[in-house]
């Protein structure tokens, strides 16, 4: 079967964005990563993605200024140009309009920082060490229209350990993230995990 054509979107750093770009190396894996995009100029994840030898693009949102439908349109449209099949958020600092997500339902998905339904939203790592959870992980899931709430792919734990800071949690749950994403996408490429929301035909 053709390997599936995946976009990843980032704004910043790009370590999950790596991860995918590594396992896809794999002769059996499912997805090549044949795009990243930003929405920042600046991204560090943009030159480590050209260093790799992936194409890039920039959608910039600041020229959009509060019309969000025109920037998901236009980043639709670079996704479109290069037939992609699946789009992986990796730390894409942006929400999505209703109709973006709508039309990429069950090929859109998002890694979350945290054990979901826990913790939604920004600062996950200061917010468990605050509640002093034992354990604190990290999820890949469907995007749908609610933040943080689509259904979950893959999801790993570790343990918060005494003496914790946000920066050390923070770390130990990226190798968490570092590993399930890869395997999260290896099993929406493959059609081993899917999510078809009610009223809405697979793959349209
Ligand atoms: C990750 O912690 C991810 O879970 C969150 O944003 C961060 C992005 O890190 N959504 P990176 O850019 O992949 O290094």
């Amino acid at each position: 079967m053709a390997k599936k054509r995946v976009a990843v979107l980032i704004s910043g750093r790009g370590s999950n964005m790596t991860a995918l770009i590594e396992a896809a190396k794999a002769k059996d894996y499912p997805a090549e990563i044949a795009l990243v995009v930003s929405n920042r100029p600046d991204a560090l994840g943009l030159g480590r993605a050209r260093e790799a030898g992936i194409a890039t693009a920039l959608v910039d949102h600041r020229p959009f200024g509060d019309d969000r439908e025109a920037f998901d349109r236009a980043l639709d449209a670079e996704l479109a140009a290069r037939r992609i099949d699946i789009v992986c958020l990796a730390g894409f600092m942006r929400l999505f309009t209703p109709w973006f997500v709508t039309r990429w339902s069950g090929r859109l998905l998002n890694i979350h920082p945290a054990l979901l339904p826990q913790f939604k939203g920004l600062h996950t790592h200061r917010r468990a060490l605050q509640a002093g959870v034992k354990r604190h992980g990290a999820t890949v899931h469907f995007v749908v229209p609610e933040t943080d709430s689509g259904p979950i792919i893959v999801q790993d734990s570790v343990p918060v350990i005494e003496g914790d800071t946000e920066e050390t949690l923070a770390a130990r749950v990226l190798e968490v993230e570092h590993r399930i994403y890869p395997q999260a996408l290896r099993l929406v490429a493959e059609g081993a995990a899917t999510f078809v929301p009610a009223g809405k035909d697979n793959g349209t």
